[in-house]
């Protein structure tokens, strides 16, 4: 079962690369259900891509905990997926809640577990882990809901002139901005806290931003080589990710050292591992310009059109788009 939509502000990001995955898969190897999540989270079982728009007459599909199936409203049949490709990113997908609720239907999963999913969708966990064992992470603070108004100079003696302010749970740099003052970061922290109560208020870093992908599970895990991405406005938003008319530049391998490339790696396994990341994951890095690496954020399902970072930086080992989707989910089928 491909499952996409999702009940998340990436609701949209994941339907595109749901569209991509969904023409990549060899329908004389697979019989796909298209599992649809709308975004006020009712489960669909939907026969094309056209129906997402209009889910009123479709069925819609209910978990059967424990029994490897779900029943479809109406008619009550049962619908029974050998695994499930999470194609879902951001909260309620990306998160640990459906891979709890795959696990308690019986149903393997494409991807990490409950756990490492419930870690990286936080930034702010994230980093709490990963600083334990020594890898370095921008500095940070948090602002909660009702918590008082941080001061702007309070903040910046420690984490410098400019702020970056941002959801701890979300992606596709959702409710992200900058602050250089008292007033930006008033309206940042609104802007952030619509989409989640816990906000992070990190030292803006002026980096090259280096990625890694990881790909299997236990001892065979596997290392990309280091991408780069170079993004078309003054940090990488929501526009420059997806517009139409995006002039970012997604380049691999990355123009760096051998040594710093193998450098990167080898964080992104100890930090994959250190999560107990399963399956894949694609781990972003901040090469400051006086040469600091900090490991930005680890995602568990990062943006999977055939155009996206992840997919290409398995392309230049050889993998191919539909290799890659075949992979994870015989990794998932022999987990
Ligand atoms: N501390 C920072 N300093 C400089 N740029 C940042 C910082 N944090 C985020 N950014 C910019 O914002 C983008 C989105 O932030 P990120 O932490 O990757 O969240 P998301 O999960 O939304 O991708 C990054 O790719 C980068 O361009
Ligand atoms: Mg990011």
């Amino acid at each position: 079962m491909l499952l996409f939509g999702g009940e998340s502000s990436e609701h949209t990001v994941s339907i595109s690369s749901a569209r991509n995955v969904f023409a990549a898969l060899d329908d004389t190897k697979f019989d796909i259900y298209l599992g649809f999540i709308d975004e006020s989270g009712r489960w669909w079982l939907l026969e094309s891509f056209d129906q997402i728009s209009d889910t009123q007459d479709q069925v819609q599909l209910v978990p059967v905990l424990g029994a490897k199936s779900f029943t479809t409203i109406p008619n009550g049949r049962f619908i029974t997926p050998s695994v499930i490709l999470p194609i879902l990113h951001g909260e309620n997908g990306e998160d640990g809640t459906v891979q709890g609720l795959a696990k308690l239907m019986h149903i393997p999963i494409v991807g990490c577990g409950v756990a490492a999913s419930a870690v990286c969708i936080d930034k702010v966990l994230t980093k709490q882990l990963l600083e334990q064992s020594g890898i370095k992470t921008v500095p940070y603070a948090v602002h909660e809901t009702g918590e008082p108004m941080p001061s702007f100079g309070k903040l910046s003696a420690t984490l410098g002139k400019t702020l970056f302010i941002k959801p701890a749970r979300c992606g596709s740099s959702v409710g992200v901005s900058k602050a250089t003052n008292d007033e930006e970061l008033a309206t940042a922290l609104s802007e952030a806290h619509k989409f989640d109560s816990k906000v992070l208020i990190e030292k803006a870093i002026s980096a090259r931003e280096l990625e890694v992908g990881m790909l299997g599970s236990g001892s065979s895990v596997k290392t990309s080589g280091v991408g780069e991405i170079r993004p078309d406005s003054e940090f990488y938003s929501f526009e420059s990710k997806y517009s139409a008319s995006s002039q970012s530049k997604v380049i691999i391998p990355a123009d760096i050292p051998t040594e710093l490339s193998e450098t990167i790696q080898s964080i992104a396994k100890s930090a994959y591992m250190i999560v107990g990341g399963e399956g894949l994951s694609r781990i972003d890095f901040f090469l400051s310009d006086d040469g600091t690496l900090y490991l930005n954020e680890i995602n568990t399902l990062p943006g999977f059109t055939n155009i996206s970072m992840y997919p290409k930086l398995w392309r230049q080992q050889g993998m191919s788009y539909s290799g890659l989707i075949e992979f994870l989910i015989s990794n998932a089928l022999e987990k």
